[in-house]
């Protein structure tokens, strides 16, 4: 029987295991990368949240440790986009993956350069649209999943993509183990991609006591808000989501432009550069300017919980796979724990 567990993934890419490292804003840095990528994984570094210099560092310190490949993500709206695409193309990663904004001229800029483009998707639709657009793999993210998330399960969603499109397909959303792993190949899945649970690892930089919320929240307790930046986005429910849950419009509105002269201040972006990001956001999707604003600013939220270490006054992103995540291991032995699991329930299937 030929390896179950080396994919397309591990074949495009290189990577070891079919596993993903997602790219977590603050979370994803050059550390975390490094150790999930030494245990075997595909890691991909948060370059949505970093300005070009900054991703250059974090590139520059990566490949100063390890030889192994690894990605970046990043997003179209972001300040300085088209510098990190010429960075990434630049630098040669292996992998770039992106949520909102793609267009088929970056994609095939990438493609000449051999950078393998996996985009996060969340709905049936958005998968088409990617494939038609040339990326060579789809990550499916179901609803369970971190961060901002669609309205359909995984266990849903992952097979439609998988029977209407002709690529390779990466699960997300929910996954933490190597029953995961075991079910996410037997739908026919090139791999599991794992936000949350990566976030909870030693390699992670969460401060300890933010770790510890996602370790005490309950699966029902991590919920979809679209008050944060106008899209449904998954995190655990504390005093600051539920004051967000219950503002006005108007409180939101304000709450936005803090944070977003926050983000201004911790990027170095002018107001016009900001603005740009603004427009070019509303004019390639159907946000609003107030929404557009939130967007750009709620990254500042997730920053003061997870890089401040304040998790009642900011925003804990998460997948409901926390409420079940009761350790913190090293990246090595999450993987060789996933790894073992998988290959024991694979091998107990078959008799
Ligand atoms: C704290 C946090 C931050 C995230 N930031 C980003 C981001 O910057 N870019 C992105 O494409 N996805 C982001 N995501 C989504 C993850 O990359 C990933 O798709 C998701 O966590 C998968 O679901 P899981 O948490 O159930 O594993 C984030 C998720 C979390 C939990």
């Amino acid at each position: 029987m030929a390896d179950p567990f080396h994919t397309a993934l591990c074949e495009r890419t290189g990577c070891r295991y079919p596993i993903i490292q997602t790219a977590m804003g603050w979370v994803a840095t050059p550390d975390l990368v490094i150790a999930s990528c030494q245990a075997g994984a595909l890691g991909f570094l948060a370059g949505a949240v970093m300005t070009p210099p900054e991703l250059t560092t974090a590139i520059a310190r990566v490949k100063a440790v390890t030889n192994a490949p690894f990605g970046v993500n990043f997003h179209m709206f972001q300040p300085g986009a088209e510098e990190i695409v010429d960075i990434i193309i630049r630098e040669k990663v292996a992998a770039v993956s992106f949520g909102r904004g793609p267009n088929a001229d970056m994609i095939a800029r990438f493609r000449d350069a051999g950078i393998l483009t996996i985009p996060t998707v969340g709905a049936l639709k958005h998968a088409h649209k990617v494939a038609e657009l040339g990326v060579d793999m789809i990550s499916v993210q179901g609803g369970e999943g971190g961060g901002h998330t669609g309205g359909v399960a995984t266990t849903v969603l992952l097979p439609q993509i998988l029977d209407e499109i002709d690529i390779p397909v990466v699960a997300a959303g929910g996954f933490g183990d190597g029953r995961g792993l075991a079910a996410a190949l037997a739908y026919g899945a090139a791999g599991i991609a794992m936000g949350t649970r990566f976030l909870l690892c030693k390699e992670s930089p969460v401060p300890p006591g933010t770790k510890d919320k996602y370790l005490n929240a309950r699966g029902e307790d991590i919920i979809v808000s679209s008050k944060i930046d106008g899209l449904p986005q998954r995190a655990i429910l504390n005093e600051k989501l539920r004051k967000i849950e219950q503002s006005s419009p108007l409180l939101r509105w304000r709450e936005a432009i803090i944070a977003g002269l926050e983000l201004k201040k911790q990027t170095g972006a002018s107001s016009l550069e900001l603005l740009r990001s603004l427009r070019s956001m509303t004019a390639q999707s159907e946000m609003t300017l107030t929404q557009a604003m939130m967007a750009a600013a709620s990254p500042m939220l997730i920053r003061k919980a997870i890089v401040e270490g304040k998790p009642e006054q900011g925003i804990m992103a998460s997948g409901q796979v926390a409420g079940r995540i009761e350790e913190i291991p090293s990246c090595q032995e999450l993987i060789e724990n996933i790894m073992s699991d998988a290959s024991a329930r694979i091998a107990s299937l078959c008799g």
